[in-house]
């Protein structure tokens, strides 16, 4: 077979494969459309998730149209843009055994400050959330273990709410009493409001510029608090974690999702392996419920830690 024909084919069984799913099938064509080679890559995403994680798929993918709308091409190019990118990353990480950069003025130097940066950048990563493997498992974990398993009015308070896909959906929940969302860059803060808006979220959102690492002493407690791919664009994860530590109410719950070996401009801090992670979680005075990992592609996950491929790792704690 040709490349050519091979792409038609793999271009065709996801077509069959997706085939109930509208709002993805919408996206997986715009993205085809500027990047048709990608269809063997999505295909393998697609094949490996149980109907589960292609239900979660379509709730991530039905909010991300409506962000996209009319914009489609813009979004498709800065998702190969980013991807792009991380391969570059990914060659050094795999030659040099850490991440590029390790401080924060680097970071923010190359990504958070530079609008020509972020703006594909934060497009790209909106639809990771629905076509990379790992990325959907650990969704699909927030939106059926943690959102779902609410049974009382909370007060939410996500940091780094980027996309703002979680924290539209905490809004949707109908016991959602108050929400904050906090983050270090107010290019990042801009693009939330945006999709908040568009999304047609009506309960008031309190977005706050905050650096995590620099917050005061917490004047309040919340009952649920996500930090979802965040802990690895900090130089000290561990002080993030005790801060949040304070902010939790007692019978409060926090779901952190870390991506290991995830080479990313801004990852700064190398979380390798889960026990790592769990250990830092735990020393900041939290006891672990569970923990669910999915590695990219949907590989073997003791064979995706060794071989240092990226592993998402979806933490459910509450105080120790
Ligand atoms: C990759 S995005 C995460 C988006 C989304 N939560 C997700 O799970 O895909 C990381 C976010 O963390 C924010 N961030 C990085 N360092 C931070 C800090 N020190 N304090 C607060 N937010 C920070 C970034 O600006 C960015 O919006």
């Amino acid at each position: 077979m040709t490349d050519k024909a091979l792409t038609a084919d793999k271009t065709a069984a996801l077509a069959t494969l997706l085939g109930a799913m509208p709002e993805t099938d919408a996206i997986v064509a715009a993205v085809l459309a500027v990047w048709p080679d990608h269809a063997a890559y999505l295909l393998k995403s697609f094949s490996a998730r149980s109907p589960a994680l292609l239900a979660a798929t379509e709730v991530a993918s039905s909010a991300a149209r409506k962000l996209m709308a009319g914009n489609e091409a813009r979004f498709a190019t800065g998702y190969k843009w980013t991807c792009d990118q991380l391969r570059d990353e990914e060659i050094f990480f795999h030659r040099e055994g850490r991440y590029r950069l390790s401080t924060f003025a680097e970071a923010w130097d190359e990504v958070y400050s530079n609008h020509d940066y972020m703006a594909p950048y934060v497009d790209g990563l909106l639809l990771s959330q629905i076509l990379w493997y790992n990325h959907v498992g650990t969704f699909e974990m927030f939106l059926d273990r943690v959102l779902g398993a609410a049974t009382a009015p909370f007060d939410y308070l996500e940091i780094g709410p980027g996309h703002g896909l979680m924290v539209y959906l905490a809004a949707r929940s109908p016991l959602s009493r108050t929400l904050a969302a906090w983050d270090v860059s107010s290019i990042s803060l801009h693009e939330t409001r945006v999709a908040l808006d568009r999304l047609g979220v009506t309960k008031p959102v309190a977005l706050v510029e905050v650096d995590i690492l620099k917050a005061a002493a917490p004047d309040r407690q919340y009952d649920l608090i996500v930090i979802s791919e965040v802990l690895e664009h900090l130089e000290t994860p561990g002080v993030a974690l005790a801060f949040l530590r304070k902010a939790l109410r007692p019978e409060g719950r926090i779901f952190i999702n870390v991506p290991l070996n995830s080479p990313s401009p801004d990852h700064i801090y190398l979380f390798s392996t889960p026990e790592e992670l769990v250990a830092m979680v735990e020393a900041a005075g939290f006891r672990v419920v569970s923990t669910e990992m999915f590695a990219t592609q949907g590989r073997k996950l003791a064979a995706a830690i060794a071989n240092r491929i990226s592993v998402s790792t979806g933490i459910i704690a509450v105080p120790a």
